[in-house]
């Protein structure tokens, strides 16, 4: 099997509890965009495990693979692969020497960049995801492949800081001596990562080649692309599923299978229209009964309900055959739930949410009051493994089954917490 999963929102729509849950019938796991901007939480029963760089699904396959279009902060991932082999003893690593590289300045830079953009600030991670990209489609950036040669690396780190000068007027690296210490310093964490560095492209074919089942794991969500989403308060990669092609080097002619992850609510970190937030006391409640707070910064995150408009916009885009829907065991404890059905303007219907971030704000929003659930019986639900959907309350199968009605595609997992264990999958040929 092929495929591949993808965050259908924002961003944190659980995407590391359904991999990694997927990952037990996959041999290699690629991730083919982003950097350390994101973060997944997986619990087994070693633990709990952050990632940032590494791929959720790397607790259980064979082989994980950090694909060219990611952009890698060196040090970040030496600690994280020590962390992962403590994990997985046996995994094998595989970084692209295409992949590009985040480097102090360009975390420093990040900062800068967001001042200056004033009231148009994204609210970034902090990472140095932006810049790094920058540098990239500048050609000016550092590759994986290029820390090998400290020449290289040195003369890259003086051309960025020669095209950015006046941003890092600042910086400790306006000192000469400075810059070739952060070059030399790029040079040893790329030499502790030679073992590691490969031409992914061609392994992944090869793997393909032998049969071997692949999971291609998308970073942030649809409407953080850099195209379609809500720009400029987006990051800085394409993240739907046809970046997998240039983000691994392996053809999406090939992809037989594209899962859409989605939370029950909806969650956003940073800034930018998100036309169905939820404020006040609500807000806080369900970010709370959540635990909506960033896996990398630690942001409290802001809260929604479900958007269907957007959830068939990122359906299409994607082309999705099947939906895994994550935290519905969070959304039942409210009071009163809400679906955005129809964006509004002058009082009609459009399907399609502008991306003018004017025209944006004269859209409204009407929503279908839904019945909560309550708190769910997990052991009962679990009793057996035959019958567990059938034994959902009704209202929460009647909000599973308005997603299928709405998109046309059908929810194959839900997921009923953190837990590995608490997760159905429905059997669709059934
Ligand atoms: P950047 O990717 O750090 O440049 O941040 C750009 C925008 O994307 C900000 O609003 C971030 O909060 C958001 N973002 C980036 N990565 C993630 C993620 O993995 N989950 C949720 N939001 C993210």
């Amino acid at each position: 099997m092929l495929a591949v999963v993808l965050g259908m929102q924002f961003g944190d729509e659980g995407k590391g509890k359904i991999t990694d849950y997927l990952s037990e019938n996959f041999d290699v796991v690629v991730r083919f965009n982003g950097g350390n901007n994101a973060g997944h939480t997986v619990v087994t029963s070693q633990g709990k495990f952050k990632f940032h760089l590494i791929p959720s699904g790397s607790l259980r396959s064979s082989v994980v693979i950090l694909g060219n279009g990611m952009v890698i902060d060196p040090y970040s991932l030496i600690d994280e692969i020590e962390n992962l082999k403590k994990a997985n003893p046996d995994v094998q690593i595989k970084i692209s020497k295409m992949a590009h590289v985040v480097t102090p300045i360009h975390k420093y830079l990040d900062k800068s960049e967001e001042n200056v953009r004033g009231g148009l600030s994204i609210g970034t991670t902090a990472q140095g995801i932006g810049p790094t990209y920058e540098d990239k489609y500048a050609r000016t950036g550092v590759r994986v492949i290029d820390l090998l040669e400290k020449s290289i690396v040195t003369e890259k780190i003086e051309t960025i800081y020669r095209m950015k000068e006046n941003l890092l007027a600042d910086s400790p690296y306006r000192e000469k001596s400075e810059r070739e210490k952060l070059a030399a310093d790029l040079h040893e964490a790329g030499k502790k990562l030679m073992q590691y560095m490969d031409y992914t492209e061609n392994l992944i074919y090869r793997f393909s080649q032998e049969k071997k089942n692949i999971l291609f794991e998308g970073a942030q969500g649809t409407m953080l692309d850099i195209d379609f989403g809500m720009y400029p308060f987006v990051t800085s990669s394409n993240t739907l599923a046809g970046a997998l092609s240039s983000g691994s080097g392996f053809p999406f002619r090939k992809i037989q299978r594209v899962i859409g992850v989605i939370k029950a609510y909806m969650s956003k970190v940073g800034s930018g229209p998100f036309p169905t937030e939820i404020e006040g006391d609500l807000a806080v409640r369900l970010r709370d009964l959540g635990h909506e707070y960033g896996t990398t910064t630690g942001r409290p995150r802001r809260v929604g309900w479900l958007d269907l408009p957007l959830l068939n916009y990122a359906s299409r885009l994607n082309d999705v055959d099947s939906f895994a829907i994550t935290n519905v065991d969070t959304l039942g404890k409210l009071d009163e739930i809400k679906v955005c059905e129809k964006y509004l303007k002058d009082g009609k219907e459009v399907d399609f949410i502008p991306r003018s971030l004017e025209e944006i704000k004269t859209i409204s929003i009407s929503y279908k009051t839904i019945r909560p659930w309550g708190n769910l019986d997990i052991e009962n639900i679990f009793s057996s493994p035959d019958g567990q959907y059938d034994r959902l309350p009704v209202e929460l199968r009647n909000y599973v089954e308005l997603i299928e009605k709405n998109t046309g595609k059908p929810v194959e997992i839900i997921s009923l917490g953190e837990r590995r264990e608490n997760t159905i999958h429905r059997n669709l040929d059934a």
